[in-house]
């Protein structure tokens, strides 16, 4: 007997809209990166391939050493030069902080330009008597947030950490978005969801870009492979009866994990009918030639 024919094709969503960030390069296991007016030199574990401009490395302003395997985040910074705090960027006339962090990376993800987009266009494109509500789980930097308050809806935020929670209220002061309707939530975001759901809250977009591990702030553990199924059941149930201009972006960073696979994840665990999904990669285009530096696996929906 034949096995049914899977509807999975992937799509790869390019990051291509940034004036502000460029990847100039990447290889043996590392990239370089222009962010602003800093260029960065750190970790890549897909970078399987050679790189092709070596004469720009020797110019970085800091370099990212990891310790260990490099499949975690830990590790430090080597600065060749003094770096503020912090600096500010712009993506598509949203403003927001840039920062080098203790975690490699430098508090901003532009792979996911590409979501924002789609989130806002989800969020202008139908006529609604009220504002869309959105919920941005596990949303640290809060640029979704503001890309999706930008594009006037109500926005839930919720991180486990506090920290974390400071530094998206920094993006929205640097945003001029500072009157927008954002409630912002330091919770573990299961907990919380499940309490939205005995409340009887309904949401209109959902966007969840989970870690492969996490802790919430009362030590609740969040794994990626254990959790995420229930999470996405229960995250369809907050979208909630058939209405138009509802979707859920989910993005995962586990390597190890294939699109196929969140993307049966995302369809059996859902209800989420009617409408059209996407599945595949998330990928940066590099600066000075056609390479693709892969990123992160998604699954989105629309109805
Ligand atoms: C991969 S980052 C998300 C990045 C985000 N997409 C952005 O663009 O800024 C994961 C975030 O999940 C948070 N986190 C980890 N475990 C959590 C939990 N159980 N509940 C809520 N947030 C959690 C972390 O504090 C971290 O900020």
């Amino acid at each position: 007997m034949t096995a049914p024919e899977p509807n999975i094709s992937p799509t790869i969503l390019v990051a291509d809209d940034w004036r502000d960030y460029r990847l100039l390069d990447s290889g043996n296991g590392r990239k370089l990166e222009q962010v602003g007016p800093y260029r960065f030199d750190r970790p890549e574990p897909q970078a399987l391939w050679t790189p092709r401009d070596t004469g720009a490395w020797a110019k970085a302003d800091a370099i990212f050493a990891a310790s260990g395997d490099g499949e975690d985040d830990a590790g430090r910074w080597r600065f060749n030069r003094s770096l503020p705090e912090t600096w500010p960027l712009e993506w598509n006339g949203l403003k927001f902080l840039s920062r080098p962090t203790p975690f490699r990376h430098l508090a901003v993800f532009p792979e996911h330009s590409v979501h924002w987009r789609y989130a806002a266009d989800a969020i202008g494109t139908v006529q609604r008597p009220q504002p869309a509500e959105v919920l941005n789980l596990f949303g640290y930097t809060g640029l979704a947030s503001l890309a999706c308050a930008r594009a006037s809806a109500k926005i839930t935020h919720v991180d486990a950490s506090k920290k974390a929670i400071g530094f998206a209220r920094e993006n929205q002061a640097a945003a001029g978005l500072a009157d927008a309707p954002i409630r912002w939530i330091a919770d573990d975001a299961h907990t919380f969801v499940k309490r939205e759901i005995r409340r009887g809250r309904r949401y209109d977009g959902i966007i969840l870009d989970p870690p492969k591990f996490g802790r919430g702030p009362n030590g609740e553990t969040w794994r990626l492979e254990e959790n995420l199924s229930a999470l996405l059941t229960d995250c369809a149930a907050l979208l909630g009866e058939q209405r138009p201009g509802r979707f859920l972006i989910l993005t995962v960073y586990a390597v190890r994990l294939s699109f196929i696979a969140l993307a049966q994840a995302a369809t059996s665990a859902s209800e989420l009918q009617g409408g059209a999904w996407e599945f595949g990669e998330m990928a940066l285009p590099h600066a000075g030639d056609s390479r693709l530096l892969p990123t992160a696996i998604f699954a989105r929906w629309r109805s």
